[in-house]
């Protein structure tokens, strides 16, 4: 255990592992925000960044809980560091103030503020990164206020990389669901039993850890490297959350290609340890309102951090309401179970198949206000789903009754179904999910 001048601490958890937790709480819940990339990319500008903060505030975003308003890439100077100070700069035609300047006025806003680099000499998008100078750069951000920091995974220099790779999960049913990084035939796999935390990638993520803790501010720290080198086994020792995949993009199969990858990954996730299944494209792309409920409706179930990526001033009102469920939000933000939902059914294929066009259909999980249950159609057609109260893990637990009831409510409109017997049947439209709270026991009227 040990402490910095913040008071963070390094608390053993189970399994001999070390989690990291921040003494004001800070990661222990996943993280709620906005980040500029899926929707502008490299165009950013202050006065985007600041619609998006005003917007958050304005849209009732920040009372529903969306504190971090993120820059992403591009935000500096691309041809180098202050010759001086050895400082990145701020790109002063994109941010007229500086990024202090503009912390500033998204603090004013009673809101957080993220900034972006890469564990490698450049950005994805080729400006200045931290690797080797995580010191400097970490007192640097600090100093202008940051409250939290995506940390990249380009232009990793070759006397840091590693001679094994990451585990390809192409085939969990020889390995399970709980693989340990062993699953896969590349010649880069490593040996059984290796020890990710002896990796270079591990330690190229450690030293921006170690840099964000001795500053004397609360730094939650994203760690966004695809979900290379088993980070879920380790990403827990360094930060709140890590990337699990490659970028998402705003098209159903790159939705539905992430949900069955985190589909298998849920037993790594719960208090102060999140799986990030990378940012919300809700807004963006051709997503349907049906996929955009199903995009939120899991990304809030397998507890990812829920980091809104399109411009919130010509954001859709049903699109607004999406992001805004209180039901989905409070079983994301729950502060008793930390756990988030898992498959308990796949559905159109055999549980645990891997199959990115067909992930798992029928999950659950607990939390303070019962279980969250939803069925999604991957179909490309209307079709019935039924869940079936017998089937939910831990639901029903010694009921008298031969046929359980419970109080249930529906999540999208918010309505009480009452005293449900059995389970529910529904036609769902394709790629929409039926989303419920299954609340208290009860006896249904004979
Ligand atoms: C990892 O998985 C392999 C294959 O299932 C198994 O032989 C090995 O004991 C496991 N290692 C650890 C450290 O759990
Ligand atoms: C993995 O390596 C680290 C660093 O050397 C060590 O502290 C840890 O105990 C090892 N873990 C296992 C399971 O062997
Ligand atoms: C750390 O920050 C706190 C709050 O901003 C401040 O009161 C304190 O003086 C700082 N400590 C050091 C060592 O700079
Ligand atoms: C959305 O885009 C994808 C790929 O870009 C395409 O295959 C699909 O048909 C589009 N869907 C709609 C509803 O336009």
């Amino acid at each position: 255990m040990r402490a910095s001048s913040t008071g963070v601490l390094l608390l053993g958890t189970a399994l001999c592992t070390q989690a990291l937790e921040y003494k004001d709480g800070t990661g222990r819940l996943p993280a709620l925000g906005w980040n500029s990339w899926n929707a502008f990319y490299c165009d950013i500008t202050e006065d985007k960044i600041m619609t998006a903060a005003k917007q958050v505030v304005s849209l009732g975003l920040k009372d529903a809980g969306y504190n971090y308003i993120n820059v992403d890439d591009c935000w500096a100077v691309k041809d180098g560091r202050d010759k001086v100070t050895g400082k990145i700069i701020p790109d002063p035609v994109k941010f007229p103030t500086g990024i202090r300047g503009l912390a500033d006025k998204i603090h004013g806003l009673g809101l957080k503020v993220g900034i972006y680099s890469s564990a490698g000499t450049k950005t994805c998008a080729g400006y200045p990164a931290s690797l080797d100078k995580e010191g400097l750069d970490a007192a640097t951000f600090a100093s202008w206020g940051i409250d939290y920091l995506k940390y990249d995974n380009c232009y990793v220099p070759d006397n840091w990389q590693d001679p094994y790779d990451f585990c390809v999960p192409d085939d969990y049913r020889a390995y399970g669901p709980y693989h340990n990084g062993t699953c896969g035939q590349s010649a880069r796999t490593p040996p059984s039993g290796y020890n990710w935390t002896t990796s270079l990638e591990y330690k190229r993520y450690k030293q921006m850890s170690d840099a964000l803790l001795a500053q004397n501010r609360t730094i939650l720290y994203s760690l966004c490297n695809w979900g290379h080198a088993a980070v879920e086994e380790w990403g827990h020792q360094l930060g709140s959350s890590w990337r699990m995949t490659g970028d998402i993009s705003p098209q159903w199969w790159r939705v539905s290609e992430i949900l069955n990858q985190m589909s298998f990954k849920s037993a790594y996730a719960d208090f102060w340890e999140h799986n990030d299944a990378d940012m919300l494209h809700i807004g963006n792309g051709n997503l349907t309102m049906e996929e955009s409920r199903s995009h939120f409706a899991f990304w809030a179930a397998i507890k990812s951090p829920l980091i809104i990526g399109t411009a919130l001033d010509r954001l859709a009102a049903e699109k607004v309401a999406i992001l805004k469920n209180a039901h989905l939000l409070a079983f994301h933000q729950d502060n008793e179970f930390g756990k988030p939902a898992q498959p308990y059914k796949w559905g159109v294929n055999a549980d645990w198949t891997f199959d990115a066009d067909r992930p798992a259909e029928y999950w659950s999980g607990e939390s303070k206000n019962g279980f969250l249950v939803l069925a999604l159609n991957t179909l490309q057609q209307k079709s019935q789903r039924t869940i079936v109260f017998q089937e939910v893990p831990g639901l029903v637990k010694g009921q008298k009754a031969e046929v359980p009831a419970f109080e249930v409510t529906e999540i999208w409109t918010g309505k009480k179904l009452g005293c449900v017997q059995k389970g529910i049947s529904v036609q769902v439209a394709s790629h929409d999910t039926a989303a419920y709270l299954v609340g208290k026991e009860c006896s249904p009227a004979t």
